[in-house]
C-alpha cells in the first residue's frame, strides 16, 4: 500500500559497499489493534491506557529466553517496519517545520534497514506471550529481539536532542489554532466511533491547533473548498481563519474514491467496509478520483 508518512523524493543509492545480507528471524509479532500507519504514534504515549500483545513463535524454546524478564518495568523492542518499501537519505519528519533532516537524525520509518526501536512498559507475562502498555507499532509488525530496559545504562535525560529540542519546545506551547469542530463532522466521527470502532478526530484536531499550514508529511493540502489532512484510510476537510487563528472542521471522508474501494485486490485497504458504507451514507463526501493519494 501507498505510503505517505515521509517524504519520496531522494531515494537511498545501491547497497553493494557494504557487503553481503544478514538474515533475521521475528521471535514473535505484535498484536496492537491499529490497523493504520496514522493510528499508531510518532512514539508511545503513555498517557493513553493502552494494552498491547508480543506473541512469541512457538517451538524455539521462548519460554525459558523470557525467565528472569518480569522484574523488569520496561522492555526494549527491535523490531521491522514491514510496512514500508525503500529508504531515504533525507526525509521530512511529521513533527515540526516542513524541513528535510538526514534520515539518521530521526526516528524515520524509511531508513537503509527499516529496524525500529521503542521502549516499552512490561505489564506481564503468560506463557510466550508479553503484555504490553503503550507502542507505536502497527499491528503485526513482526519483532526481532527484546531486551531489558536499564535506567542505569539506557538513560540519559539531560542529552542534547539537536532539533528535536527545538521542536518538543514549539509544542509545548499552547495550541496556536481554536478549533471547532461542525455539526456535520461531529455527526460522521460519532458514526465511525459507534458503528466501526474508528475514531482518527482527536489526533487530527490537536495536529490543526498546532499548525493547519500545508505539509506534506503531515498529508496537509490546500483543496478547492479549503484544505483537508490525511489521516490514514480517511481524511478531515476543513478550513482556516488565519488572522483569528480559527480552524473549523467542516467534514470527514474517506481517502479512497469509491472505484479503488470496489476493485479487485482492494481487500487489504485498511478500514474498506467502513470507507464503503461511509460513502453510502454521505456519497458527497466522495474524493475525487484525481486527487486520490496515498492512505497509509
Ligand atoms: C516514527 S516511527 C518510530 C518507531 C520507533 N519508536 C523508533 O524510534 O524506531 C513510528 C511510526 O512508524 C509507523 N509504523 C509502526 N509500525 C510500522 C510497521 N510495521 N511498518 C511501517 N511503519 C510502521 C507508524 O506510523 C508510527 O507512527
Amino acid at each position: 500500500m501507498a505510503d505517505t508518512n515521509e517524504s519520496d523524493e531522494t531515494e537511498g543509492g545501491p547497497l553493494e559497499a557494504t557487503g553481503p545480507a544478514l538474515t533475521l528471524r521475528p521471535i514473535g509479532h505484535i498484536r496492537s489493534g491499529k490497523a493504520a500507519k496514522f493510528a499508531a504514534r510518532h512514539q508511545p504515549d503513555e498517557r493513553e491506557p493502552e494494552e498491547n500483545f508480543l506473541e512469541l513463535a512457538p517451538g524455539r524454546n521462548f519460554e525459558a529466553a523470557l525467565a528472569d524478564l518480569a522484574g523488569f518495568e520496561r522492555v526494549w523492542l527491535l523490531w521491522w517496519f514491514h510496512r514500508n518499501a525503500g529508504w531515504r537519505p533525507q526525509v521530512i519528519p511529521p513533527r515540526g517545520p516542513q524541513r528535510r533532516r538526514g534520515v539518521f537524525a530521526t526516528r524515520s520509518p524509511h531508513r537503509p534497514n527499516a529496524l525500529g526501536l521503542t521502549p516499552v512498559r512490561l505489564l506481564g507475562i503468560e506463557g510466550r506471550v508479553l503484555r504490553l502498555g503503550a507502542c507505536d507499532l502497527v499491528e503485526g509488525t513482526p519483532v526481532f529481539d527484546i531486551k531489558p530496559y536499564v535506567p542505569s545504562y539506557d538513560s540519559f535525560p539531560g542529552a542534547r536532542a539537536g532539533w528535536i529540542d527545538e521542536v518538543d519546545a514549539w509544542e509545548a506551547a499552547p495550541p496556536a489554532f481554536a478549533v471547532k469542530v461542525l455539526p456535520q463532522a461531529e455527526e460522521q466521527a460519532a458514526w465511525l466511533r459507534a458503528g466501526w470502532g474508528v475514531d482518527f478526530l482527536g489526533r487530527a484536531t490537536e495536529l490543526l491547533g498546532r499548525d493547519p499550514s500545508p505539509h506534506r508529511t503531515r498529508r496537509i493540502r490546500r483543496t478547492e473548498a479549503g484544505f483537508e489532512i490525511g489521516c490514514g484510510a480517511w481524511r478531515a476537510l476543513f478550513t482556516v481563519d488565519a488572522a483569528a487563528a480559527r480552524v473549523e472542521v467542516t467534514g470527514l471522508g474517506p481517502a479512497y474514491p469509491r472505484r479503488f474501494l470496489e476493485r479487485e485486490g482492494a481487500e487489504d485497504i485498511v478500514d474498506r467496509a467502513a470507507q464503503r458504507a461511509f460513502l453510502d451514507r454521505w456519497p458527497e463526501s466522495e474524493l475525487p478520483l484525481k486527487a486520490r493519494r496515498g492512505s497509509d
